[in-house]
């Protein structure tokens, strides 16, 4: 078992610093003092695990992951209830997702204790960077795995160095809002692009996927977009909402998500499910086409669509866009957040933020 003990102690950040940050942390652009290190090689497996100080990587030109992309990573976050407590969401969810990434990518698995271990021992040496919460802030955690040994010809890396950072965050997007009611963001779904297939990585959380993503975030953001919609294949059924998962609620009180297989699977995704019912909400995991959401936005039939996923929480998702005659502009809802989507919303924050019974003990 690994244990991450603490064995450098950086120079922290100057306090007064460090409170102008976590007041206005943005997402993503500030690191704390520490972080968690261990490294894997085919002969010693996983050693030299450690909590030190944030620091950069020396990398040969010839590192694996600089070539052939053998990175995997986990995004999870650290919550300060309203008692100074410091918690993590379902992170058991996260460890073994990790290791479903590492597989696919032929990468190590990190055994779920140690990876535990390593978010605890990372949480505790950093908690001072831990926001009190305002609205939905917390201390984003980013365990990442690469691999690193120097060699160019293309097969598993016999060398891979893990590591967690972390990054004080608050909400990620922001809404199109209408007057004074919540809105929602405008996907764009594109005829260019597509984010994985049957076989492909979509399922890994792995760079790859990201990096591949941009091109299609660069053009729906040339359409006044805000995040692409995903499609299959067959530019049919839906898959992705940017980098979250996709769920849609009908007049009826269906939630609809679409199910494994390309797609991440998402720990939020998984939460919003789990929850639903509680919402008077019947959910169904099955393909839903771009056809189905347009008509169904028209009709009314189709009432709410938001996307779910641990650094935005839920985004109500308000207009789609398209290069298609029966997709140009289609809203849901005169564009307003809906009252399931708010609620469901409400729920997991209330579950993360120590809020509410934690019946799950999540
Ligand atoms: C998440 O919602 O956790 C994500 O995957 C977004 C992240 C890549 C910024």
């Amino acid at each position: 078992m690994l244990k991450f003990t603490t064995t450098s102690a950086p120079e922290p950040t100057p306090a007064a610093e460090r409170e102008t940050i976590l007041e206005n942390p943005g997402f993503g652009a500030h690191f704390t003092d520490h972080m968690a290190a261990a490294t894997w090689s085919a002969e010693r497996g996983w050693h030299d695990d450690r909590v030190g100080a944030l620091e950069p990587f020396t990398l040969h030109p010839a590192s694996a992951v600089l070539h052939y992309a053998q990175e995997i990573f986990e995004g999870l976050k650290a919550y300060r209830h309203d008692d100074g407590s410091i918690w993590l969401f379902r992170p058991d969810m996260n460890a073994a997702r990790l290791q479903r990434s590492a597989r696919r990518l032929c990468l190590p698995e990190l055994p779920i204790e140690d990876f535990l271990t390593s978010l605890e021992q990372l949480v505790t040496a950093d908690a001072a960077w831990v926001p009190q919460v305002r609205t939905e802030e917390s201390l984003y955690l980013r365990p990442f795995m690469v691999g690193t040994e120097n060699f160019l010809g293309v097969r598993p890396s016999a060398i891979v160095d893990y590591r967690v950072i972390a990054s004080p965050a608050q909400a990620y997007f922001t809404t199109r809002d209408r007057g004074n009611q919540p809105g929602g963001v405008r996907l764009w779904i594109s005829d260019k692009y597509i984010r994985a297939a049957k076989g492909g990585t979509g399922t890994a959380k792995c760079g790859g996927n990201y990096g591949g993503s941009l091109a299609g975030q660069i053009e729906a953001q040339e359409h006044d977009c805000d995040q692409v919609l995903w499609t299959d294949v067959d530019g049919e059924g839906l898959e992705e909402s940017g980098t979250m998962n996709l769920c849609v609620v009908t007049r009826d009180g269906e939630l609809i998500t679409p199910g494994l297989g390309t797609i991440l699977e998402g720990v939020t995704r998984d939460s919003v499910m789990e929850i639903a019912p509680e919402h008077g909400l019947t959910v169904s995991e099955r393909r839903i086409t771009v056809t189905e959401l347009a008509e169904g936005a028209r009709s009314g039939e189709i009432t709410e669509v938001f996307a779910c996923g641990t650094a935005a929480v839920i985004t109500p998702i308000a207009e789609f866009a398209s290069e298609r005659p029966n997709v140009r502009d289609v809203v849901v809802s005169d564009g307003v957040a809906g009252p399931k989507t708010l609620a469901i919303r409400e729920h997991l924050l209330g579950l993360q933020l120590g809020k509410i019974d934690d019946p799950r003990g999540w």
